[in-house]
């Protein structure tokens, strides 16, 4: 009798020899991105996902956490606003007072005692 052998299999069984991978089995690919600056801390306030809207496109939170911790409301205000004139950030004027009033519960001077903004 004559003994035949699928080509494919011939192939597989080389390739597994050969150790080459690929073939025998998927090459799981994992990307490393590089670390992104800092994150706007998360909350539940209504400002922050205002921020996740407004203002990621432009920068991280590195901004916010380079503010001194004693920032007011009117500070954060002047601000946010400055980042719409001077800088054609796309903020909606009525979403203004949730984004100053995270800010300034996050990192400025309404900050609850002892919670940190990194
Ligand atoms: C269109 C791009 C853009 C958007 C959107 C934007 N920013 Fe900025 N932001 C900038 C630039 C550019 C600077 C650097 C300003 C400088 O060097 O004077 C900056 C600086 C800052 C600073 C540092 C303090 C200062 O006044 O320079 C803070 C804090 C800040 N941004 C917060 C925010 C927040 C909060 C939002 C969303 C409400 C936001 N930014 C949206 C471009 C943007």
């Amino acid at each position: 009798m004559k003994k035949t052998v699928d080509p494919f299999f011939t192939l597989v069984f080389c390739a597994a020899l050969l150790g080459l991978p690929g073939v025998t089995h998927a090459v799981v690919k994992t990307i490393e991105l590089p670390p992104d600056g800092a994150v706007w801390q998360p909350s539940t306030l209504p400002g922050y996902a205002k921020v996740m809207q407004n203002c990621v496109a432009c920068h991280s939170a590195e901004y916010a956490q380079s503010q001194p911790p004693t920032a007011s409301r009117a500070y954060y205000d002047a601000m946010v606003h400055r980042m719409k004139a001077v800088f054609n950030a796309p903020i909606d004027d009525a979403d203004m007072p949730a984004i100053v009033d995270y800010l300034v519960k996050t990192y400025g001077a309404e900050k609850p005692a002892g919670a940190s903004s990194k």
